[in-house]
């Protein structure tokens, strides 16, 4: 059973291709069967931190269907406890600009890797690509800086994201399906009160929808003064998108960690003792028990979606 994780954050530069090439490795070094995927279409990096400068083969092989399969281009790092990684793309323009139904093929594509654990980098912003792959997961993580301006970008991103979740969950009714679109909807109150007018039990069937949705939140570059903003954040999220992001982890600010990138390695290989490092260690710790967690849950209620009961 392949439990999938996505990482994603309103604003760019976060850290989140630096915290999933890290969580990574740490989950591999487990035992785990793990795969990463680098989905920042146009923004792909990752490869960069794994000092991969020119892989031979990537996602755009794929979506170029120069390769029919998606595990034809997953890169095994042996030295690495075997983990697994697909390249994300250049930034052509073919592939920037994904087709519905180029979409459609690699999400895909995605549900026939073999791995435990299979990691998303989603890529920053609030286009189509990125709230659909980051809500694609079983289980998200948000990566955040602790200041105001990435903490209202994230607001945005959720909000977002949870619109465009409860705008899919009504493709199936015409009806409400056929008012809803191609609308600009602002807030996710008003998507549930049209719904509602339309068609009398839309919106408890919408916040059906996000019934699962509980993203876990990284803040990153953290210091002890910046803890008022995300507890800001959580209680913002609460309210107006009735949802719950429990905090995951800290990551405090580290000089180990920009020296790690210019080596081209992991700060948690080149510098496992260093305060990022393990931050990312707890964190990967929590990560452990919460996908066994959701095994477990999966079986006994025999659902695909068994977020519902785990806490961190
Ligand atoms: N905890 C930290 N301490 C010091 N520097 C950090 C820390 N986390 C990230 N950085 C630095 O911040 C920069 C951005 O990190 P990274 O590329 O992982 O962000 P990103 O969210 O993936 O960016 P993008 O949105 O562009 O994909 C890098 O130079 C990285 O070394
Ligand atoms: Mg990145």
């Amino acid at each position: 059973m392949t439990v999938t994780i996505s990482i994603g954050s309103g604003k760019g530069g976060t850290g989140k291709t630096m915290t999933v090439v890290n969580l990574a490795l740490l989950l591999a070094k487990t035992g785990r069967k793990v795969c990463l995927i680098d989905l920042d279409i146009g923004g792909a990096d990752a490869h960069i931190l794994f000092g991969l400068f020119n892989p031979k083969w990537t996602l755009t092989d794929f979506l170029t269907k120069k390769v029919g399969s998606l595990t034809e281009v997953v890169h095994t790092f042996y030295s690495h406890h075997g983990l697994q990684f697909i390249p994300g793309t250049g930034n052509t323009l073919q592939t920037a600009n994904l087709s519905y139904q180029e979409k459609r093929r690699l999400l895909r594509g995605l549900a026939g890797i073999e791995a435990d654990i299979l990691l998303i980098d989603v890529g920053a912003g609030t286009n189509y690509h990125a709230l659909d792959f980051f809500m694609f997961s079983d289980l998200q993580i948000c990566v955040t800086l602790p200041d105001p301006a990435a903490i209202m970008d994230l607001y945005t991103f959720l909000q977002l994201a949870t619109i465009r979740k409860v705008l899919g969950s009504f493709l199936s009714q015409s009806e409400v399906a056929a008012l809803l679109k191609n609308r600009h909807f602002n807030a996710l109150q008003e998507v549930f009160e049209l719904a509602e007018k339309t068609m009398e039990g839309a919106k408890a069937e919408a916040q059906q929808a996000l019934r699962y949705f509980h993203p876990l939140l990284i803040v990153n570059r953290d210091s002890a003064g910046s803890r008022i903003n995300p507890f800001k954040l959580r209680k913002m999220v609460e309210k107006y998108l009735n949802i719950d992001i429990p905090e995951l982890g800290n990551i405090p600010e580290d000089p180990k960690v920009d020296e790690a990138l210019k080596s081209y390695m992991p700060v948690c290989d080149l510098f496992p003792h260093s305060p990022a490092a393990r931050s990312l260690a707890v964190i990967a710790g929590k990560i452990d028990k919460i996908v066994t967690l959701f095994n477990r849950n999966k079986i006994s209620h025999n659902t695909s979606k068994s977020a519902e009961k785990i806490s961190v």
